[in-house]
């Protein structure tokens, strides 16, 4: 689906709530599936990456009901999940993909998995390979880095891994399968990614130990079913919080926002860019802490992006490139080769794009050099390349081009934002008094 922006917003004003965390929501219904007991999940993200993992742990035999707001797990543990009878298909979502792997891993039967052409050609080894360590028997193309993939759990055993990237997928996936087989599993980091994994587990009674970048579960746990409350997740504020900076007379206010140090990368540099931004209201909801975030119109200077942040705001890079059109001087983003492996290759979607409506941005090995302020330019037509943040980054953007921009293949924002032109629209038409 193509869709048709009108360029400039004379202003962004109001309030809103961004939908549930992704992460969170997915770790929501696999610890649910897995534990003993009814689970009841709030704010889940109806988006369709949360949908996939739903639909997955149901061809794995958990019963779970969606209503209008919750979502119910029926877990009766992990020896209640059943060989599925059916291929697991996991759209879009990396995160669906490769956290199931490790609940797979310590499964005594048999599932094939696969998912989009996405999906198709991101690297699986990084969870395969030391799931293969643990025992589990795992093929696919590429000797079992892509999908389809065919894994024969059961009978998996602790390590102790070293992961050569800073990955909570990665990590997540070991910790799920650590959960189950005998012994110590230990991880440990390059740089500490986020950690929604650790603190649910504790929420659901887990035992897990943090101690720095290294990470330990022993085998034969049981998880006990709790209540979860989701936050609003900080990757899809963070596209409401740049809108706020850079359009002109805006005031966005936003409610109820996970506040996890492990994903406010993207505040850190709001700030040191200079933007007006205030917190307050913040508390502690299952091991999370939320707050409410203000943003106005601001004068932004740039900065430079990297080191070990990047791992705490690496899906806010799309949207931090196209603040720093924005900003006064030359900003780098470096030590950010992962992009390369996300839905698309964000450096390339990001920059191309972007250079499309007139910034001035260009690629490095690493990341890129965007050089501001540039005004954007409209009658152009941009595309997602079936990429939700780029497609939301871009809807963003319209709001300061000077005139219609077309987006291709926008329909992807509904993997983590369904309500994601709703409220850009509400924004738009509250008008200043
Ligand atoms: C996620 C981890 C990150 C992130 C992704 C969600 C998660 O990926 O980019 O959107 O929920 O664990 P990596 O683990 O590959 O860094």
């Amino acid at each position: 689906m193509d869709k048709v922006l009108t360029g400039k917003s004379p202003s962004l004003k109001g309030t809103i709530r961004v939908p549930g965390d992704k992460s969170i929501s997915h770790r929501a219904i696999m610890l649910g599936a897995i534990a003993e007991g009814t689970t009841r999940v709030q704010n889940f993200l109806m988006g369709e990456d949360c949908l996939s993992t739903i639909d997955c742990f149901r061809k794995l035999g958990v019963s779970i009901d969606i209503t209008e707001d919750s979502v119910t797990v029926l877990g009766r543990g992990f020896l209640g999940l059943k060989e599925p009878s059916e291929i697991l298909y996991t759209g879009n979502s990396g995160t669906t993909t490769r956290l199931i792997l490790g609940v797979l891993a310590a499964a005594p039967f048999h599932t094939i998995l696969t998912g989009d052409s996405s999906i198709a050609k991101r690297p699986m080894k990084r969870v395969t390979g030391p799931l293969r360590q643990m025992g589990a028997d795992i093929d696919g193309r590429e000797d079992g880095n892509l999908t389809p993939l065919s894994i024969r759990g059961g009978h998996t055993k602790g390590i102790e891994y070293h992961s050569p990237v800073a990955s909570a997928q990665v990590k997540s996936a070991i910790l799920l399968a650590g959960l189950h087989s005998n012994g110590t599993t230990i991880v440990t980091e390059p740089a500490r990614s986020r950690d929604h994994t650790e603190r649910m587990l504790k929420a659901f009674g887990g035992d897990v130990t943090v101690n720095e970048l290294a990470v330990s579960v022993e085998g034969g746990q049981t998880l006990t079913a709790t209540s979860i409350e989701v936050p609003g997740d900080i990757s899809s504020a963070a596209f409401f919080l740049v809108a706020g900076a850079i359009v002109q007379d805006s005031e966005i206010r936003l409610e109820k926002v996970g506040l996890n140090e492990t994903r406010t990368g993207i505040i850190d540099v709001l700030k040191s860019m200079g933007a007006s931004l205030s917190i307050s209201n913040i508390r502690e909801v299952n091991f999370e802490p939320v707050g409410d975030l203000t943003i106005s119109t601001s004068q932004l200077v740039a900065t430079e992006v990297g080191g070990e942040n990047i791992s705490r705001l690496i899906d806010e890079i799309p949207i931090i490139a196209l603040l720093a059109t924005q900003a006064n001087g030359v900003t780098v983003i470096k030590d950010a080769e992962e992009l390369k492996v996300k839905e698309t290759n964000r450096i390339d979607t990001v920059v191309s794009e972007l250079k499309k409506l007139g910034a001035n941005i260009k690629a490095t090995e690493d990341g890129m050099i965007i050089t501001g302020p540039t005004s954007l330019k409209g009658d152009v037509e941009v595309s997602s390349f079936g990429d939700h943040r780029i497609g939301m980054m871009l809807s963003i953007a319209s709001c300061i081009c000077n005139g219609q921009i077309v987006i291709k293949d926008a329909d992807a924002i509904s993997v983590s934002y369904p309500s994601f032109f709703a409220h850009l629209e509400q924004l738009q038409t509250v008008k200043s008094v």
